[in-house]
């Protein structure tokens, strides 16, 4: 435990009254009163993200399709300017990231677009933690492009089912791969990788490098154009609170601008011209180029609000808020649940600069324990085979919420709750 926590609940009142973001809770809906600690799933739903629906709906009540061009945000600049919003989070000029596609898809331009092999070099490195539909995904673009995934696609090994080393990626870098793609923040155990240092590595043997990054952004800062990342790609619905399904994101660096992107359709085109209604593709040479299709403006507008809330805010004081309501959380479940008749441990690096933005608290009940937990109005997600993961969310968690999470696992193992619920898991836990 560090030093400087303490367990009772005055303490947690106490950092809740020290809490420079405290004052964002009140901007957002807090589902039926419970504790929501499921942001790093579904980020909740802020006023500023309703007002910015309520716009869009209106626009098109009363523009029509004169939307696209008279709406107080035109709908036709809408991905781009969303986009630019969301830059600064991850370190990149205004014209490198776009609001497109969704994570998937975006893995699908991508990976196609950046991915050329040639002789022997045509390897793909992913990681045997990631989550799956990255390597579905992988696996399709390998077979589309005539290779063989189990030959082609390399997952480098994790040390103990909870975390990857590094050096472990590097050292599979050899002249057969062409492309790293990873996350930055491990889905299940919340690890957060070094991407800097995979970035230079991989350049230093003219590897490309790409990551998925739906578990960090929004929760802790990057600075893709610093590290010199390829390109990158995340969600809108986790931290950055955009609504189910809401549109993603993606990164393309600026050196790779002139890049012709794989997947073509005409939202890439230079936008000046696209309505020339050209049959000769002309790509925008930004982030926008690598659009496919008209941007999904109702799926799109609640990030404009989210976003204003989260540039308000910064990102960093919302990773400082993220890692101090995570290490508190650790160290409560190191104090409170760990040993005989509990036995809780914490799958999450405990180093600060190696941990996104949630804790993967592990238990051989977790399931059951996480069907108690929603019961009594905590909302946290299970992920197998024994994980519960809570994110504290710095925009609208507070440290007593952490508190009263701790407290209710340990009443619930002390009562035997979680024996009443049924080991069968639901269609999405
Ligand atoms: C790390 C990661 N990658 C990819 C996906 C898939 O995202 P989508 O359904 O937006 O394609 C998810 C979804 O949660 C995810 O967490």
């Amino acid at each position: 435990m560090e030093d400087d926590i303490e367990t009772d609940e005055a303490f947690a009142r106490k950092l809740d009254l020290e809490d420079p973001l405290a004052k964002f809770r009140e901007r957002f809906y807090i589902p039926n009163g419970n504790i929501y600690v499921d942001g790093n799933s579904l980020g909740l739903l802020c006023k500023d993200s309703e007002d910015s629906i309520h716009n869009v709906l209106n626009e098109w009540r009363t523009l029509g399709i004169g939307g696209w061009l008279e709406a107080k945000r035109p709908w036709f600049y809408f991905a781009e300017q969303i986009g630019a919003m969301c830059s600064s989070l991850v370190g990149a000029e205004p014209n490198e990231v776009v609001l497109t596609g969704t994570t998937t898809i975006n893995i699908h331009q991508l990976v196609n677009t950046f991915y050329e092999p040639h002789h022997d070099r045509r390897k793909i490195i992913a990681d045997e933690l990631d989550f799956p539909s990255d390597i579905y995904a992988l696996r399709s673009i390998l077979k589309l492009r005539g290779m063989n995934p189990d030959r082609d696609l390399i997952l480098a090994p994790s040390v103990n089912g909870r975390i990857l080393d590094e050096n472990d990626v590097v050292r599979l870098m050899d002249e057969e791969v062409a492309m790293v793609f990873l996350p930055s923040v491990l889905y299940r155990s919340g690890q957060l990788l070094d991407l800097r240092f995979l970035t230079e590595e991989a350049h230093k043997r003219d590897i490309m490098i790409g990551f998925d990054c739906c578990h960090s952004v929004g929760a802790v800062p990057h600075y893709f154009d610093k590290w010199g990342v390829d390109f990158a790609l995340w969600c809108g619905y986790k931290y950055l609170n955009g609504g189910p399904g809401s549109t993603a994101f993606l990164y393309v660096n600026k050196k790779h601008f002139g890049h012709e992107p794989a997947l073509a359709g005409w939202f890439g085109y230079v936008k000046e011209k696209q309505f020339d209604m050209s049959f000769r593709f002309e790509h925008a040479e930004t982030a926008g180029g690598w659009q496919i299709s008209s941007p999904a403006i109702l799926g799109s507008a609640p990030l404009e609000g989210a976003l204003k809330i989260l540039l308000e805010a910064g990102i960093e004081p919302i990773r400082a808020k993220s890692l101090k309501m995570t290490s508190y959380l650790t160290s409560l479940v190191d104090a409170v649940l760990s040993g005989n008749p509990f036995n809780f441990s914490v799958g999450t690096p405990r180093e600060v600069a190696r941990r996104g933005g949630h804790v993967a608290v592990e238990h051989e009940e977790a399931l059951r324990i996480g069907e108690a937990l929603r019961s009594r109005g905590v909302v946290p997600d299970f992920r197998p085979p024994n994980i519960i993961r809570i994110a504290p969310i710095a925009l609208y968690n507070t440290y007593h919420e952490i508190w009263q999470v701790v407290r209710h696992i340990k009443e619930i193992i002390e009562k035997r709750e979680y024996e009443r619920y049924s080991k069968q898991r639901k269609a999405i836990s």
